[in-house]
C-alpha cells in the first residue's frame, strides 16, 4: 500500500500523519498547497502519473464557510474542481480515494440523524460545493469512499475548541448559540476511523458517516470546553442562532447517523466528551 495524503498541513492531515506513520510508517507521501494543489489540473495529472500510489486521502480542502459567501469561485476551485482533478486520473490508474465531505451538505430541518442515503439541500455556499465535489468524485469514480463528519476540531489549525480555550482564559462571559445541534469530531479519532476504512480486509465504496457518539449544542460544547479545561470565572451564555447571524447560513440540526460504520467495521466510536478531554490534554501539554 503506498498512500498520498492531500492537504497535510491542515487539522485531519497532521492527524494523519499522526496515526499512519505510528501504525504503519513510511507507507505515506504527505503533500499540502506548495507540493500539489490540486486545483492544478496538469500538476495534478503529472504528480499521480509519475507515482505509484494505491490510495490518495484527499485532505485538501477550502473549509472557510462564512468567506465562502462570497469567495464562492476560490471554495468551487478546491471543493469541486480540485476532487474533480484527483477523481479523473486516479480512476484511470486505478488508485482508490478516500474523501472527506461535511454535515453542511444537509439543510438541518430532520428530527432523527441523518444516514448517508438522506437527501441533502446545503444551505451554504461551502455545503454547496462540498456536494458537488461528493457528486463529481462518485460518478468520475466509484470505487471511491466519502467519510461525511462533522464540527471537526484538534490542537492543530483553526477551529472552536481553541476559540472557546483562547476567549474564556480572556473573557468574563461568552456568548455561544444553544439552538444548532450536531456531533463534535476528534479529528484524531477520524484519521483512526480512516485507517480502519484503508486497512479493512473489503473495501466498500461509497458515502459513510463518521463522528464522535453523542449530540450536542454549541453552547453545550463550549460548556464543556470550558469545564474540561478548567477555566475558572468565564460565564457560558445561551443565545440563539437569530442573535449571532453569520454570513452562512447553517443547519439547525446535523447530527449524523454513524449506524453503517458501526456495524461494517465492528468498531466502537468514542463520545464526544471523552474524546474532546483527550484533545484538551494535548493542547494544555503544549501541542499545536
Ligand atoms: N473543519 C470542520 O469543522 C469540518 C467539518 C466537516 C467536514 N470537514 C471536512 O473535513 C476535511 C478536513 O478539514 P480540516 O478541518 O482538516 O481542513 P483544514 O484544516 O482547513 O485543512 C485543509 C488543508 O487543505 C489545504 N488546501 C487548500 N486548498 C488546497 C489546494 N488547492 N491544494 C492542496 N491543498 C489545499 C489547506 O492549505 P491552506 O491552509 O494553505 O489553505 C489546508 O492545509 C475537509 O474536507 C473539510 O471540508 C471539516
Amino acid at each position: 500500500m503506498k498512500i498520498l495524503v492531500t492537504g497535510a498541513n491542515g487539522q485531519l492531515g497532521r492527524e494523519l500523519r499522526n496515526v499512519l506513520e505510528a501504525r504503519m510508517p513510511g507507507s505515506a507521501v504527505y503533500v499540502d498547497r506548495d507540493e500539489l494543489d490540486i486545483t492544478d489540473r496538469a500538476a495534478t495529472e503529472a504528480f499521480l502519473r509519475g507515482s505509484d500510489f494505491t490510495h490518495i486521502i484527499n485532505c485538501a480542502a477550502y473549509t472557510a464557510v462564512d468567506k465562502a459567501e462570497e469567495e464562492y469561485n476560490a471554495c468551487a476551485a478546491v471543493n469541486i474542481d480540485g476532487v474533480t482533478n484527483l477523481a479523473r486520473v486516479a480512476d484511470e490508474l486505478g488508485i482508490r480515494i478516500i474523501h472527506v465531505s461535511t454535515d453542511y451538505v444537509f439543510d438541518g430541518h430532520a428530527y432523527r440523524p441523518y444516514t448517508e442515503s438522506d437527501k441533502v439541500n446545503p444551505t451554504s455556499q461551502y455545503g454547496a460545493t462540498k456536494r458537488k465535489g461528493e457528486t463529481s468524485l462518485l460518478g468520475l469514480a466509484p470505487d471511491s469512499v466519502i467519510v461525511r463528519t462533522s464540527w471537526l476540531y484538534s490542537p492543530y489549525g483553526h477551529n472552536f475548541v481553541k476559540t472557546i480555550l483562547d476567549k474564556a482564559s480572556t473573557s468574563k462571559r461568552l456568548n455561544v448559540v444553544y439552538d444548532q445541534i450536531g456531533s463534535p469530531t476528534n479529528a484524531r479519532d477520524l484519521a483512526e476511523a480512516i485507517y480502519t476504512i484503508l486497512t479493512a480486509r473489503q473495501w466498500k465504496p461509497g458515502i459513510i458517516n463518521f463522528s464522535n457518539e453523542g449530540v450536542c449544542s454549541w453552547y453545550d460544547f463550549a460548556t464543556a470546553i470550558v469545564r474540561l479545561a478548567g477555566i475558572k470565572g468565564c460565564e457560558i451564555m445561551p443565545i440563539p442562532t437569530a442573535d449571532y447571524p453569520t454570513p452562512a447560513k447553517r443547519p439547525y440540526y446535523s447530527v449524523l447517523d454513524k449506524n453503517r460504520f458501526r456495524v461494517t467495521y465492528s468498531y466502537k466510536i468514542p463520545h464526544w466528551e471523552e474524546s474532546l478531554a483527550r484533545c484538551i490534554s494535548r493542547i494544555q501539554s503544549g501541542e499545536k
